[in-house]
């Protein structure tokens, strides 16, 4: 089938590669000039694990272009996937400015039947205002063309966005049975039989995306809460965790105590589905609760470390992990971001490591270290804090690591380590909820 998808951020690449290697002919659109040159050449502007292969692989098949031409793209696929940015307003609503302009551009285009995808991010009630750009720029053209939308939130998480493809659930929103039919058989063609396709009206498919961040946001500030009754109790919440998600009704994923919940996601889709609420209103609900909570994490943080440290003034404090979680490049509303952001407002002196996400984090860090690797990180630290779970950091030498540095505090935002370990090592270590 003839694909298009407007955007080449982080939704629409990846559907991009993943429809190409499935054999589709996809030309992906976007205003930047100079991504777009570099995604001719097969060069991905995010780091996504398999991506920058599967790009290349897809570029020599000739199954994906990529343009800045709007009119080509639009006139030339049968199914127009919307996957701009909608980042979050001074209001903490979705910014809608470059979601309207690529329904504004399919408007102008349209030559023929053709089915329009939301893929952002929308808020509830959008796949109607769709339509409603799309017939007005029609109508300043003169012309009667038949099209149909559809609401398809994209649920695959950074860093195994690949593989989620294949295996992610399928939502599919819309008021024509033609426009559903269509676009079940493009999913359930991608070879895998057993995926599971949810046909639904429009309203509810957009509900179920940020009912579904938002219940897992949920989840996450639940259980760091429970971390916290854990410090005080003297309970483990690894344990508890392990116990609680031993109920086949709960799960075991998502449980995982830490800094709190980051990334160009959660935090804006918590905030719009709030906003949503009360438009509607319903507000002092669970919903409203989940923020808060998340912050308490990183202020708990930042106690740890007066704990071990005293006043942070002056002192000097190694970071290790910038990305929002492990796996990604991605430092957006990265709790590891936030925490070093408290320390540095402190006065403390910070050296970072990230494996990955350095280069996005420099420009909040002007003058911070940015180390070689962990070890140069942790050089005459007063401190060390993890703030990300990256799989490298659970190797390190920790002999070496305490011999590095000035004097052995670490506070574990992500419980790497064993505390009874790090305390026969000769560290004074604080973790979350035990
Ligand atoms: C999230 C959702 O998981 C995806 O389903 C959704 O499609 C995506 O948002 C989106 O709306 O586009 P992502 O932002 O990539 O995906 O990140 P997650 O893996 O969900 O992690 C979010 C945050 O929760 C991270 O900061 C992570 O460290 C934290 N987390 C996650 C925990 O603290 N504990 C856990 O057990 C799991």
């Amino acid at each position: 089938m003839n694909l298009s998808i407007i955007g080449t951020g982080y939704v629409g690449l990846i559907a991009g590669a993943c429809f190409a290697e499935q054999g589709h002919k996809v030309i992906c659109l976007d205003v930047d000039k100079d991504k777009i040159i570099k995604l001719q050449k097969g060069i991905s502007p995010i780091y996504e694990p398999g991506l920058e292969e599967l790009l290349k692989k897809c570029i020599s098949k000739g199954t994906i272009s990529f343009t800045t031409n709007s009119k080509d793209a639009i006139e030339n696929s049968k199914i127009i996937f919307i996957a701009v940015g909608t980042p979050q307003d001074e209001q903490g609503d979705a910014n809608m400015q470059y979601f309207k302009e690529a329904a504004e551009q399919i408007g102008n285009y349209l030559n023929e039947y053709k089915i329009i995808v939301d893929k952002s991010t929308v808020p509830v009630g959008t796949a109607g205002g769709v339509s409603g750009i799309i017939e007005g720029e029609l109508k300043k053209r003169g012309k009667k063309i038949k099209f149909d939308v559809v609401s398809n939130p994209e649920f695959l998480a950074e860093g195994s966005a690949i593989a989620d493809f294949q295996s992610e659930r399928v939502v599919i929103g819309s008021e024509s049975e033609e426009a559903k039919k269509t676009l079940h058989e493009l999913y359930a063609a991608g070879g895998n039989e057993k995926k599971k396709i949810l046909l639904t009206d429009t309203k509810s498919a957009e509900i179920i995306k940020y009912a579904s961040n938002s219940m897992l946001a949920l989840r996450l500030s639940f259980i760091n809460e429970v971390s916290e009754l854990c410090e005080k109790v003297g309970a483990n919440i690894e344990d508890v965790s392990i116990g609680v998600g031993m109920d086949n009704r709960i799960g075991p994923k998502f449980l995982k105590a830490g800094l709190g919940y980051g990334g160009s996601c959660f935090p804006k889709d918590i905030k719009a589905f709030i906003s949503t609420m009360k438009k509607n209103g319903l507000n002092n609900g669970v919903i409203d609760r989940i923020e808060d909570v998340n912050q308490r994490q990183l202020d708990r943080t930042f106690k740890k470390v007066e704990q071990l440290v005293g006043n942070v003034n002056k002192k000097r404090i190694a970071v290790l992990g910038l990305a929002f979680k492990a796996n990604t490049d991605d430092a957006r509303e990265s709790p590891a971001v936030k925490i070093s952001k408290i320390l540095l407002e402190h006065g403390a002196i910070l050296s970072f490591f990230d494996p990955k996400a350095m280069e996005n984090a420099k420009a909040f860090f002007p003058s911070s270290k940015f180390a070689k690797d962990a070890y140069d990180a942790v050089e005459e630290c007063d401190a060390l804090v993890i703030a990300t779970e990256w799989e490298e950091f659970k190797r390190l030498d920790l002999n070496k690591i305490k011999g590095l540095m000035k004097a052995p505090n670490v506070i574990d935002g992500r419980n790497l380590f064993d505390p009874k370990k790090m305390k026969q090592l000769g560290f004074n270590y604080l973790s979350i909820g035990r």
